[in-house]
């Protein structure tokens, strides 16, 4: 008798427990390593909303914001495991899972953030966004931040200013590539560590757009920052097919949906934020901008443009000519 009773028990919390389990919201954590206030926390933050508002009670995100939970060391790999279900690391941070996306980093590349936009749209583009597939890695779709400044504790008007100084760039070949054209020296180190580094003068400069630069306090420990616009900081959203394919159909099409409206409303406020940024910088008087003359820019693209014949074969002569196209 008291074995049944025991087994009654038992099944009741089983079916108790299975019962709570269903009614426990799905959680969706998004992690990333900028701060809210960035085109890519807002937009986070934006997708958390939409997902809460139309499918309440039944999934939740969790949003990880400045490298809390994961960093640029490991968050593809916690996507992988699937201890985190989205990410949205730079273009420039998929190296190890794809040669291709090296294509961003190409220094002079593209003019301006519509050419950006209008070669992620081509089909070229789009095509990308499934070159990490056999890796398990989805890519949801393209996210803008903007274009990248140089900065260092000296004003760096041509590429001799930059030779000898150490600079930080994110884990791209091409990146540190780019510095060794000007006689830089390149280090790899995750986006967290820059402010101390910076500090404690252990690199000399860094690159970076103006939403980075000033949500991040570089501007406070760098005194000059060039408006070179050399180079695209932008990002791919990415999910693991683990995760992607466990979502019921018709869930999986709503958070899409939720997330391409997120992505449209961060690449709308993007650039906007980057000229508000770049404006309280100089307001801050903490850091001085300066502006090259058309010829000292042609120095620079003159001294890292030939960066791009050496990765020409891993990504690809066709992708680099449709992304040239786009300029026009
Ligand atoms: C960086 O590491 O500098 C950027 O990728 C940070 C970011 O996510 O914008």
């Amino acid at each position: 008798r008291p074995l049944r009773t025991l087994a009654k028990v038992t099944a009741l919390a089983g079916a108790l427990a299975s019962f709570s389990v269903l009614a426990e919201p799905v959680e969706i954590k998004f992690s990333h390593v900028v701060a809210e206030n960035t085109p890519k926390g807002q937009m986070a933050l934006k997708f958390k909303a939409l997902v809460e508002e139309r499918l309440p009670g039944e999934y939740q995100v969790s949003v990880f914001p400045n490298s809390q939970l994961f960093g640029d060391n490991n968050e593809l790999a916690a996507l992988l495991l699937n201890d985190v279900q989205l990410v949205a690391p730079s273009l420039s941070k998929f190296e190890r899972y794809t040669k291709k996306l090296q294509l961003f980093d190409l220094p002079f590349l593209f003019k301006d953030m519509a050419a950006v936009d209008k070669f992620q749209q081509s089909e070229a583009g789009q095509k990308l966004l499934n070159s990490m597939k056999r890796k398990g890695v989805v890519g949801l779709g393209y996210l803008h931040n903007g274009m990248k400044q140089f900065s260092a504790n000296e004003p760096l008007l041509l590429p001799k200013d930059a030779s000898g100084k150490k600079f930080r760039v994110m884990a791209s070949d091409v990146l540190a590539a780019q510095f060794a054209a000007v006689d830089a020296t390149a280090v790899k180190k995750p986006f967290s560590e820059v402010f101390t580094l910076l500090q404690t003068r252990a690199i000399d400069g860094q690159e970076n757009t103006w939403s980075n630069i000033y949500s991040k306090k570089f501007f406070e420990v760098q005194s000059h920052i060039t408006e070179s616009n050399h180079g695209v900081l932008d990002y791919m959203v990415v999910t693991s097919n683990t995760f992607w394919k466990s979502l019921p159909g018709d869930k999986r099409k709503i958070i899409k949906e939720a997330l391409d409206e997120a992505i449209a409303y961060g690449n709308k406020i993007a650039g906007d934020k980057n000229d508000q940024d770049r404006q309280l910088i100089i307001d801050s008087k903490r850091s001085l901008v300066v502006e090259l003359t058309p010829e000292q820019r042609q120095a620079w693209v003159d001294a890292m443009k030939p960066v791009w014949a050496k990765f020409e074969d891993q990504i690809g002569k066709d992708v680099i000519d449709a992304a040239v196209a786009a300029n026009q």
